[in-house]
């Protein structure tokens, strides 16, 4: 009864179509389409429901593991992974080319001293791989065993000898399985790739890491159609040119998908950045127009980072806005109020806006602190020196409360800064006995008069 099937799948997005397009109806990418052989599974309904042994069991008898993660002795690692690696659990690790994502895989195994840990390489050689570990610290121990290999049957049977407690797979995409006749990194390979790992992790209680590579769209094509098989999914980001790193759960079962790892890169590998705040404000020239300190949080985490702006007149017809690090539509959304309910003419001039140290920030609490480098940009005034500020921007152009007052607060003053500029329906929550003077603001024109004063850069 078995029969094969070619389809032919789209590398994109895993739409399948029965002939060749080409552009996907799906997700309308060019010639994205690759044919793929399906073997149908030969056995009937029937007898597989006769080999079925599974009952249901009350949820009280349920064995757990609870409790026993691993922990990696990198603490930014464990804290996206929501405290350690859980035994028997699958993560996927995406991440741009270059990135470095084989050099924190390689930390980690090398972290790890009590654990027997199997690092299966299909894109560098053996001494390739011992070549970049030799750099790192810590330097691997010889529990840390290589493997170069890239078809999943093979590895299934060295595995039944060399028992592992966790696996590396480096990367994923040049694994395949031989009875699928696609190539390598196709979305059927993958696929079946992955489940493969799944069933091992969860019959034998190893966890599994598995590395793809994303597309220069940040998506990650091919591994994009694991996602929801996997227990978690680590994103490494950061660009190309600094060598700040964060490292962000976009999924996690065993966690919360708000914590981010901050690293940078250095010869020795990645490094943990103890004081994040600190190292993206190092550069920032607070005499200088156009920037604000906005105190964000990354998760569960304060982060004060440094927004800057610069607004030239046009030199073209249509005035350009370009935005690094921050939301392109909430930068319109921000002009738009500045020019309306703040008076400021900002249709002859191009606006650039970014995010010092590579950062992206997404939520609405950096809106104030923008509009505030924007407005001192425009007027060539400084931002006082020693605040900060936060708020989110309404379309009324009134400040609106934001989250987590407290432990901004703290970080805020921690830096030394001396003043912070905040929402009043915030401010009025907040207990008294701070150490910093706290100016609340209901509008873009009272945050305007507070920190953009002509004497704002000299204190
Ligand atoms: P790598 O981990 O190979 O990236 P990926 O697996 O994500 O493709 O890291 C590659 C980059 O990191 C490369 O540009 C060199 C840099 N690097 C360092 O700067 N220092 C180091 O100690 C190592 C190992 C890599
Ligand atoms: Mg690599």
């Amino acid at each position: 009864m078995s029969r094969d099937l070619t389809i032919f799948v789209c590398q994109a997005c895993a739409y399948e179509s029965p002939r060749w397009v080409g552009r996907c109806p799906n997700c309308a990418e060019w010639n994205s389409l690759v044919e793929e052989v399906r073997a149908q599974a030969s056995t009937s309904k029937r007898e597989r429901r006769k080999q079925t042994r599974v009952k249901p069991i009350p949820i009280t008898e349920v064995e757990t593991s609870a409790g026993v993660r691993m922990a990696t002795a990198i603490p930014e690692l464990d804290r996206v992974l929501g405290g350690g690696i859980v035994p028997g659990s699958v993560v996927l690790v995406g991440g741009d080319p270059g990135i470095g994502k084989s050099t924190l895989m390689m930390q980690m195994a090398a972290s790890l001293t009590q654990q027997t840990v199997l690092y299966i390489t299909g894109e560098e050689s053996l001494s390739q791989v011992r070549l970049r570990a030799d750099r790192l610290m810590p330097k691997p121990h010889d529990r840390v065993l290589l493997l170069a290999e890239t078809d999943v049957e093979v590895v299934e049977q060295i595995l039944e000898q060399a028992a592992a407690d966790l696996i590396i797979v480096d990367s994923m995409q040049t694994m395949h399985h031989p009875d699928l006749e696609s190539a390598p990194g196709t979305v059927s390979q993958v696929r079946e790739v992955t489940s493969h790992f799944m069933r091992h992790a969860k019959a034998k209680g190893v966890s599994v890491f598995l590395v793809g590579h994303v597309t220069k769209e940040g998506i990650i094509a091919g591994p994009r159609v694991v996602e929801h098989m996997v227990d978690a999914v680590l994103q490494f980001e950061g660009e190309r040119h600094y060598a700040y790193r964060i490292l962000r759960a976009t999924k996690n079962r065993f966690g919360s998908t708000n914590e981010i790892g901050i690293f940078e890169m250095h010869d020795g590998g990645l490094r943990e950045v103890a004081n994040p705040s600190a190292v993206f404000l190092a550069e920032r020239r607070a005499d200088a127009s156009g920037s604000a300190v906005v105190a964000a949080m990354e998760g569960t985490r304060p982060l004060l980072v440094e927004v800057q702006a610069l607004v030239a007149p046009t030199s073209y017809g249509v005035p350009q806005r370009t935005a690094t690090g921050f939301d392109g539509r909430r930068l319109q959304m921000l002009l738009a109020v500045l020019e309306k309910r703040a008076g400021m003419h900002l249709g002859q001039y191009d606006v650039f806006v970014n995010v010092a140290g590579g950062v992206r920030i997404d939520e609405p609490a950096a809106d104030l602190g923008m509009a505030m480098a924007i407005a001192s940009s425009l007027r060539d005034v400084p931002v006082r020196a020693d605040a900060a500020v936060i708020g989110e921007v309404g379309l009324g152009g009134e400040i609106r409360t934001i989250h987590h007052i407290e432990k901004r607060i703290a970080e805020v003053q921690k830096l030394g800064f001396k003043q912070l500029i905040l929402p009043r329906n915030n401010a009025q929550q907040i207990r008294t006995g701070q150490k910093i003077i706290l100016t609340e603001v209901e509008t873009i024109e009272e945050a305007m008069r507070a920190l953009l004063q002509p004497n704002g850069g000299a204190k």
